[in-house]
Order: structure tokens, then sequence, then C-alpha cells
């Protein structure tokens, strides 16, 4: 029996497999604890299972829950639908953002602040589209948004461009973190915010997730560089490696990951995993990378 108070979300031997192939557990065992008011970065080679850890806390049908728990505010997490776990405060920033041709970026917003400020029981009795029942006026939100978007150094016309439709790599992480400003989560998950960002994206949107810290949010921050980090301070840096957390640290192992690579420190975890023990080489021109995927 797990106990955990409000301000924590616990991770208790959490397994995970895609449902395309429900008998490979990518995720063998995670255990994990982050409070409110930590980042807590984790780090892993790729294809270790960081996205498959981002996507299993939000619920993404693509993957199965083959064993253990998720305790957030009273509730196991893993049996709630995504809706549900957003009302609750999670919020992901997806690796990979999707394009929604023909749906504005305000409206987009618009709709999943009003769809959060019913809470996960969708009270009836708060209309977010009246601002005389607890919702948001529409000039609350536009002062709400032009103030968020200014903190992320984005355009006015940002506002009314198609989600993500012909957005570069860094517009795409920008409108991540501008989701999360307005959205205000208690637990966000970040999914390698830093990739297919060149160093003043990189700084503006570190910008905004330091803004954006406070004691009432809990942040996993997921990235392959110790790069992000030289922006934001994490609390705490786990390692996950052949489907567990091999070892956990502060700011000083992310900098020995960055130096060594990942070799090393698994090999000292038992693992070998023909990971070669080479220092952790930021790509030259992210941005056209990301473009070009
Ligand atoms: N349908 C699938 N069948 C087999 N392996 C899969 C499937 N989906 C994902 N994987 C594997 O899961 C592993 C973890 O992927 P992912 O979580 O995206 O890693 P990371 O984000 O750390 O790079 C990868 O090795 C990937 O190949
Ligand atoms: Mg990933």
């Amino acid at each position: 029996m797990t106990i955990a108070d409000d301000r924590e979300l616990v991770i208790r031997d959490l397994r995970v497999a895609p449902a395309a192939n429900p008998d490979l557990e990518i995720l063998q065992g995670i255990d994990l604890t982050i409070r409110k008011g930590e980042v807590h970065a984790i780090m892993g080679p790729n294809g270790s299972g960081k996205t498959t850890l981002s996507y299993a806390l939000m619920g993404h049908p693509a993957y199965v829950i083959k064993g253990g728990e998720v305790r957030w505010k009273g509730y196991d997490l893993l049996t709630l639908s995504a809706d549900k776990r957003s009302r609750l405060g999670l919020f992901l920033a997806f690796q990979y953002p999707t394009a929604i041709p023909g749906l504005s970026v305000a409206s987009f917003i618009r709709s999943a602040l009003n769809a959060k400020l019913q809470g996960i029981d969708k009270n009836p009795d708060i209309d977010p589209t009246d601002a005389t029942r607890g919702g948001v006026t529409m000039l609350e939100f536009r002062r709400k948004m032009r103030e968020k978007m200014a903190l992320l150094k984005m355009e006015d016309s940002f506002a009314t461009r198609y989600v993500n439709e012909g957005f570069s790599g860094g517009e795409k992480k920008r409108l991540e973190m501008l989701q999360m400003a307005m959205l205000e989560p208690e637990f966000a998950i970040l999914d390698e915010t830093d990739s297919g960002l060149d160093i003043d994206a990189l700084r503006i949107v570190a910008e905004g997730v330091n803004a954006q810290l406070n004691p009432n949010m809990g942040v996993l921050l997921i990235t392959h560089y110790q790069r992000l980090l030289n922006y934001i301070q994490p609390d705490f840096v786990h390692v996950l490696a052949a489907g567990r957390i091999v070892t956990s640290g502060g700011k000083d192992l992310a900098i020995r990951l960055e130096e060594e690579g990942y070799g090393p420190i698994l090999r000292e975890n038992g693992l070998d995993t023909g990971i070669p023990d080479e220092a952790l080489a930021v790509p030259l021109e992210p941005e056209a990378a990301a473009a070009s995927r």
C-alpha cells in the first residue's frame, strides 16, 4: 500500500509495453517520487523508454500498462482517461508535436482551458464560457495569452495560425510551452523540449520554463543532453536504461554523462549495452535536423 500526500506524484513498479507489441516491456519497473516544487531530470540513451514513460503517465492509448501504479491526489492515474489526468493538473509537452490544420492556436488553448476549468467531475455549476459562473472572459483570456506569448517571445500572429501547421521545430516547442503557461499545470512532463532548438530558441524556451517554476508544480524534465540543464536547474537527475532507473544523483551526474557518454555509468550498474564511451555531442544544426524529420 502506497501512501502519497497531495504534494507528490508516486510511480511504483511501473511496467509498460507498446500496444502493438504487448509482450515487449519497455519499462520494466520504474520507481520515482516527484514532489511539487521539484525538478527531476530524466536522461537516457535513445530508445531507452523516455517517451514511453511520458506517454504512459499521460495515458496514451498506444501503450499498455503491464503493472504498477501512479498515485496523484489520491487517484491511481493509470485508471483514468488522458483528459481526466489533464483535469487533475498533469501536462505533457510532446517531443514531436502534431499539426492540427484548421484549428487555431487560440481556439485550441481556450477549449483546453475551459475544459480544465470544469474539473475532473465536470462540475455543471461551472460554465467556462460564462464569467459569472466561474468562467474566463474573452477579454481576460486574450490578456493572459498576450502576457504568456510575450514571455515566450512569440509574435501576436501566432495565436491565429493553425496548431503546428508549417511551424519550425523551435516554434513547435514554443507552442508547447505556451500551452503549459496557459494551463498552469501542477505536474509538467517535458519530453525533450530542447530537441530541435538552436541556442537562442533554447534560451527563450528555458526562460519560459523557469518563469513558470513554482512550489505548486512538479516537473519531469526529459532530455538526452546536459545542455538544457545549464538553463533549467534540476534538483535530481535520473538515468533511464534497460527499462529501469539505473542510478540517480544531482547536477554533477548530468555533467558526467555529458563528458563520458552513457557507456561508463551503465557498465558501473551492470549493464553492457555496447553504447560507446563518448562525450554527448549536441547536433550542430538541430533546427535543420528537426525540420527534416
Ligand atoms: N510497437 C513497437 N514494437 C517494438 N518496439 C517498440 C514499439 N514501439 C516502441 N518500441 C521501442 O521502445 C523503445 C523506447 O522508445 P522511446 O520511449 O521512444 O525511447 P526514447 O524516448 O528514450 O528515445 C525503443 O527501443 C523503440 O524501438
Ligand atoms: Mg523520446
